[in-house]
């Protein structure tokens, strides 16, 4: 079975847990794609190298170091993310991925607009920037009017850039988790996808 959930949405909005969890209860593949681009952030930085070069070359030890779920690692992803050649470079892995046999959950910026426009699901997650910088305080400590000035500085960036900025796609379906616990996050996103899956 080809199936294709697209999972799009802000930082820190639920997207990976929500993604993760759809993905083990239905036994889908899961693809964090935010990995990709943090990965070419940290690399090449860390090298000095250019960011195209590394997307072109991107190997499984770079999406396996530890330090990629880290603030400046978001930050660095976000700042590779907006050139297009690096952007270019990551289609075709994002694109077989979502349709390998057996389904897939593909969660990030573009996968509804860009990645993935004939996904069988799609949904966008949201919660108020308020929101996502306390979840995202409580995970790394530190100054909270910090994080949410970092969770602004990011979401403009992301929703302002020329090359697939992030938006809901027009036939998406928007779930806003502001107000709800990661379990009724997960019920409605998994009820969405069982009235979508074939008979
Ligand atoms: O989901 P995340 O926080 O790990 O993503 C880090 C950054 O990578 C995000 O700020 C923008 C970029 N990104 C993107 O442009 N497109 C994607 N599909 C996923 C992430």
């Amino acid at each position: 079975m080809i199936f294709t959930v697209a999972v799009d949405g802000p930082a820190a909005a639920g997207k990976g847990t929500i993604s993760r969890a759809v993905a083990t209860e239905f036994g889908f593949a899961h693809l964090d794609t935010g990995l990709l681009y943090r990965a070419v952030g940290v690399v090449s930085e860390l090298r000095g190298v250019d960011p195209v070069t590394v997307a072109r070359s991107l190997s499984p030890e770079d999406l396996a170091r530890d330090d990629l779920r880290s603030l400046a690692a978001g930050d660095a992803a976000s700042r590779v993310a907006v050139i297009s050649d690096v952007r270019a470079a990551l289609v075709d892995f994002q694109r077989s991925f979502a349709r390998r046999s057996g389904g897939a959950v593909l969660d990030g910026r573009d996968i509804g607009t860009v990645i993935c426009p004939q996904a069988e699901v799609k949904i966008f997650v949201t919660a108020s920037a308020e929101a996502r910088a306390h979840r995202r305080w409580r995970e790394v400590g530190g100054d909270e009017a910090q994080v949410l000035a970092e969770v602004r500085a990011r979401d403009d960036r992301d929703m302002n850039r020329a090359e697939a900025p992030l938006r809901p796609a027009a036939d998406a379906v928007r779930l806003d988790t502001t107000d709800l616990s990661i379990a009724e996050a997960v019920a409605r996103a998994s009820a969405l996808i069982r009235t979508c899956l074939p008979r």
